[in-house]
């Protein structure tokens, strides 16, 4: 029989002390990528970033009947994002009191797609996808229409709730309702 404090019981103490303590150490490494991954929504409904308005120019910027290339500044966005938080969209003003603003995404696998005003229609570069003016989808392997920002207006100001990313799955595309100035 072993004493307790033998030698032999001392380093198999030692032993489980050093394991336990790996094991804790292997657990706490491998969950906190998981928490921070679990807890990511509860601290981005906490961002008030997601939640704003974000200003996109002045009305004077988007002549009626026309549509313009604009960009927004990420309303969450990072020291190190520079140029990237650079957001560019299309603004288009339907008649002077009616706006749309879309993603210049491309519904299918994101490219950056381009309005040529001589065709009335958004074009993607990447596979033929096609959107008319008011964004819902023309041709090409685009499921849906553009993805189109909600939009308001304060003194003179257009702006676009930014907060959320233009993804299929983030919100029902191309279907907010067009935004009336009073006039
Ligand atoms: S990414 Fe636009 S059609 Fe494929």
């Amino acid at each position: 029989m072993t004493s307790p404090e033998s030698p032999d019981l001392s380093r198999r103490g030692f032993l489980a002390k050093l394991g336990l303590l790996f094991n804790v150490g292997v657990v706490a490494t491998l969950s906190a990528p998981i928490l921070a991954y679990v807890l990511s929504p509860a601290s981005r409904k906490s961002n008030a970033g997601y939640e704003s308005w974000v200003p996109l120019g002045s009305l004077d910027h988007f002549p009626s009947g026309q549509t313009r290339f604009a960009t927004y500044r990420n309303p969450v966005v990072h020291p190190w994002d520079g140029e990237t938080a650079d957001i560019p969209c299309w603004v288009r003003n339907v008649d002077g009191k009616k706006f749309q603003v879309f993603a210049i995404n491309c519904m299918h696998l994101g490219c950056p797609v381009r309005w040529f005003p001589q065709s009335n229609l958004f074009m993607c570069p990447c596979h033929g996808g096609a959107y008319y003016k008011d964004g819902s989808r023309a041709a090409g392997p685009p499921e849906r229409g553009l993805f189109e920002y909600p939009n308001k207006i304060e003194g003179g100001t257009l702006l676009i709730h930014a907060g959320e990313m233009p993804t299929p799955v983030s919100r029902a595309c191309n279907k907010s309702e067009l935004v009336v100035i009073d006039s």
